[in-house]
């Protein structure tokens, strides 16, 4: 589709909507463009065949007006819209936060998604219910920090992936180099974090697969996780995304259990064998189940369970199978994600791109994960979005009473500062006070990482360690 666009000021938005309905690659602007747009004054005027106008709301914003009508003109003609309407953002249950903190109720807060955004009153509650869990456990104290580890390694590559994810049988000679690097990235900030008193809200292990190196490896680093992070320390939640059932042992949880971890992920993604072999997991939904029940029975207390929809050719009755198989375990919490098919990932290089569902099934699909978390008592209590999420639509955390994600809940929120050790570990200071934020990044390649590991270092310690910052002052 050829845009002519009269100001160019609103060319990223205009893209944005109508990368809604097409291709991105189709989109292009041009002064021959067929579809003429002219924003003139209070009004914008477009169209190709059927030429429409519309006036400005005036309690919008001109770049809210352009998104509103430019997406409304577009739902006529194709004949259908998208859940979230405008709102392209990752963090949708952000603006719902501030209504509720300006005293709007929940059908104020809907009347609100729909006037600006368009967005369909069952979103807007989703929003608002999210918002009105995350008041409740966001940390306010600005004092203190959390921690992430990454372990950059996995058992297989699965093919939507795009993070820092190594198939470890072809990079076995890196994980030792690795895990000294990580010890002494984590030693170096551990040192200084207890000079300065800096106290730890929660401490998450994630990656990439923490459960992919072998145990005694296992064993060494959550060791210097806990003498450094955890230990002595009065930390909210300690988190091993431990993830792929194929990576996961009795001794390995035990080690799990002998460091205070208090909530694992134990993610299936699908409890269908033939997508699991599809989408590159070397394990079965058998796997899951034992590894499931071995767990329970070393008494880990908050397990969650990580599912996508919308994997390899799966439909409406692959999903309730999931959610059966899902619910017979009775985790402690769920989190639904929408496949999002990535730069970076084997997906997004290959030809066999996954099979186009209907928008009617990828809507039912979606319903069904979340009608059936909360039939069996959980609530949704985190939510963000991605690029290219099937369906436009979003990944959401549910949870039991008392059994929510605090780290993930801060991290979306943007709400408490992160020191993140590891390749690709992205930390963040968050200034709570005017909410700014300065972030510095890991490198995402192993090898990089390990010989640069001084450079991580002191980048860390020049972000964290100034002395006019605020939680070095209490
Ligand atoms: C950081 S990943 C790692 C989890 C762990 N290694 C595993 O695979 O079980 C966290 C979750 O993001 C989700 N995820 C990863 N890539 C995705 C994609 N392209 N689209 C949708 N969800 C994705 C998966 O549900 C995954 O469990
Ligand atoms: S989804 Fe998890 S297990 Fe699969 S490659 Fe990515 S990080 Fe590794």
């Amino acid at each position: 589709m050829k845009i002519s666009l009269n100001n160019i000021k609103y060319k990223y938005e205009i893209f944005q909507i109508f990368s809604l309905f097409y291709n991105q690659d189709e989109i292009e602007f041009s002064d021959i463009g067929e579809f003429k747009i002219n924003i003139i004054k209070n009004n914008i005027i477009m169209g190709n065949n059927i030429i429409k106008e519309y006036s400005f709301d005036e309690d919008l914003t001109e770049k809210e007006n352009i998104k509103k009508y430019v997406y409304s003109y577009l739902v006529d003609t194709f004949g259908y819209g998208f859940p979230y309407g405008t709102l392209v953002g990752i963090r949708p249950s952000k603006i719902a936060s501030k209504l509720l903190k300006e005293g709007f109720n929940e059908s104020e807060i809907i009347k609100y998604y729909d006037k600006y955004y368009l967005a369909s009153s069952e979103k807007a509650k989703l929003c608002t219910e999210v918002a009105e869990n995350e008041k409740k456990l966001l940390n306010n104290d600005s004092h203190k920090v959390s921690i992430y580890v990454g372990m950059p390694f996995c058992p297989t590559r699965c093919i939507y992936c795009s993070f820092a994810s190594n198939p470890i049988s072809s990079v076995k000679h890196l994980v030792q180099p690795y895990l000294e690097a990580l010890t002494k990235e984590i030693e170096y900030i551990g040192k200084l974090i207890k000079e300065r008193n800096i106290e730890i809200d929660c401490v998450y292990f994630g990656g990439g697969t923490p459960t992919s190196v072998d145990e005694e490896s296992f064993d060494k680093i959550m060791r210097v996780i806990y003498d450094n992070f955890v230990c002595e320390k009065n930390i909210r939640e300690f988190t091993v995304e431990c993830g792929r059932a194929d990576s996961i042992n009795f001794k390995k949880l035990n080690t799990m259990k002998k460091f205070n971890v208090d909530r694992i992920s134990i993610n299936p993604q699908s409890m269908n064998n033939r997508t699991l072999k599809m989408i590159g997991r070397s394990h079965t939904k058998e796997d899951v189940i034992n590894i499931f029940n071995m767990a329970r029975k070393l008494c880990f207390e908050n397990i969650n369970m990580d599912i996508i929809i919308g994997l390899a050719d799966e439909g409406i009755n692959e999903i309730k199978n999931t959610m059966d198989e899902i619910e017979k375990l009775n985790p402690d919490s769920i989190t639904i994600h929408g496949l999002s098919i990535k730069r970076g990932s084997k997906l997004k290089d290959s030809d066999n791109k996954q099979a186009a569902r209907g928008f009617d099934e990828i809507c039912n699909m979606y319903q069904e994960a979340h009608a059936r978390s909360k039939k069996i008592g959980m609530f949704p209590y985190y939510m963000y979005r991605q690029k290219n999420m099937i369906g436009n639509m979003e990944n959401t955390g549910y949870c039991m009473t008392s059994k929510e994600g605090i780290y993930n809940m801060e991290m979306i929120e943007d709400s408490e500062s992160i020191l993140a050790f590891g390749a690709d570990g992205v930390s963040k200071y968050v200034d709570t006070k005017t909410g700014r934020i300065d972030r510095t990044a890991n490198v995402k390649d192993v090898k990089e990482y390990i010989n640069r590991i001084d450079e991580m270092i002191t980048r860390k310690v020049q972000l964290f360690f100034k002395e006019e910052l605020q939680w070095q002052n209490h």
